[in-house]
């Protein structure tokens, strides 16, 4: 079902969902991929505060974990703010970077993503750089504007493939159960790839770009074959392990 290219990485964002009684969720996902052979990486982002449980609960499976956000410092005066180092401790192999909750909410700019993605790859995880176009901008013909200008500016300069992963998510498709049509999808992904070669030259085309915004098991074939898509950003869906296994699933 994947389009060729870097092995595919499905990611589930819990944002600020998450209790010790959900807990039961992961652990019923791992039971559940268990004996699945997977043509894909999966990884579940937890509230920071939960990962260490999540990480325990998962111990035995492949199942990875990360952190959805992280500070560009690796320690210091930050009241409430967590390093890259130290998600790194709890367990985490990788970390969102400016997704568009934290550009919207937080005021994080291109220039405060790319300092927290370098920040992330410094710490020996890879940056998972959230772009995408709100819904005026797609309707005033802007997308591949908005998402060339997001992708120079938020990525750090010294990125590998290694420890880079974009993940195209349209803000008006998160969390609302839209999409863009498959043909809106590959056109954006086909732009990301290009300017990842500009920017990162050969290695560009190992770069995993993920599509993220109301992935779910009922549209994830569709999105998950096109040309350059290598994965999926998973917010709503990702909380249940059923929703998610219907989307990892692709990658059976
Ligand atoms: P959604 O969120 O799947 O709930 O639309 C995606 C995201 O914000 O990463």
């Amino acid at each position: 079902m994947a389009s060729k290219g870097p092995r595919p990485l499905v990611a589930g964002n819990w944002k600020m969902n998450g209790s010790l009684a959900m807990l039961r969720e992961p652990r019923l996902l791992a039971a559940m991929l268990k004996d699945v052979r997977l043509k894909a990486d999966v990884m579940v982002c937890p509230p920071a505060i939960l990962i260490r449980r999540v990480k325990s609960v998962l111990k035995g499976s492949k199942i990875k974990v990360g952190g959805q956000d992280c500070h560009w410092n690796a320690a210091g005066a930050h009241t409430g703010d967590i390093s890259a180092d130290m998600l790194k401790e709890a367990g985490c192999t990788a970390v969102i970077v400016g997704h568009s909750e934290r550009r919207a909410n937080h005021g994080e700019t291109d220039e405060i993503v790319a300092r927290k993605a370098r920040a992330v790859q410094k710490a020996g995880l890879k940056a998972i750089i959230c772009i995408g176009e709100t819904l005026e901008e797609r309707k005033a013909g802007k997308t591949l504007d908005v998402v060339a200008r997001q992708i120079k500016g938020s990525l750090p300069h010294e990125s590998a493939a290694s420890d880079t992963v974009i993940a195209y998510e349209p803000v008006w498709a998160i969390g609302t159960g839209l999409t863009p049509t498959t043909a809106e999808v590959a056109e954006v992904h086909a732009l990301i790839r290009n300017e990842l070669g500009g920017l990162m030259s050969n290695d560009g085309a190992g770069v995993r770009i993920l599509y993220g915004g109301s992935v779910k098991p009922s549209n994830a074939g569709d999105l998950m074959s096109l040309p350059n898509v290598n994965g999926a950003l998973v917010g709503g869906a990702s909380l249940k392990a059923a929703d998610f296994l219907g989307i990892i699933k692709v990658f059976a």
